[in-house]
């Protein structure tokens, strides 16, 4: 895989429509933050971020209304990224460019990593908790 090429393909698919569709979002920004343009690099890491801070969000109300079981876990992998995220702005910012395509470079292999295991765990256990409902009303 190399960044350059990296994008959204079915091997990051949950089959949980909602999840699914903001994963799309998370890649396409994700994958904007490796283009050359340092000009405009904040901007599209800013963009990263805020997309973040409400996709974590919703992920951790999904668990706490589920009690998802490993939800600390999962709640501490997103606080993580986002300090990163967080941690290169400021360093690119104050003249550090290297971080920059770092960054760029490791995001989509957290990326990966996160969905195959915290978020795949999570919409697995939704989809179970889900299934359990319309046959206990059936
Ligand atoms: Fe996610
Ligand atoms: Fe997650």
């Amino acid at each position: 895989m190399t960044h350059e090429s990296w994008g959204w393909s079915d091997r990051l698919a949950l089959r949980y429509e909602p999840m699914d569709e903001t994963h799309k979002e998370f890649v396409t920004l994700c994958a904007a933050l490796s283009e050359d343009n340092p000009a405009t690099f904040i901007e599209r890491l800013d963009a990263l971020i805020a997309h973040s801070v409400e996709h974590f969000e919703q992920e951790n109300q999904w668990m706490a209304e589920t009690a998802f079981p490993p939800a600390g876990c999962h709640k501490q992998e997103h606080d993580s990224v986002l300090e990163i995220m967080r941690e290169v702005r400021s360093h690119v910012l104050a003249g550090d460019p290297d971080l920059a395509a770092r960054l760029a470079e490791e995001l989509p292999h957290w990326f990966e990593h996160h969905v195959d295991t915290m978020d795949n765990m999570l919409a697995r256990f939704m989809a179970a908790q889900a299934d359990q409902a319309v046959a206990s009303a059936t």
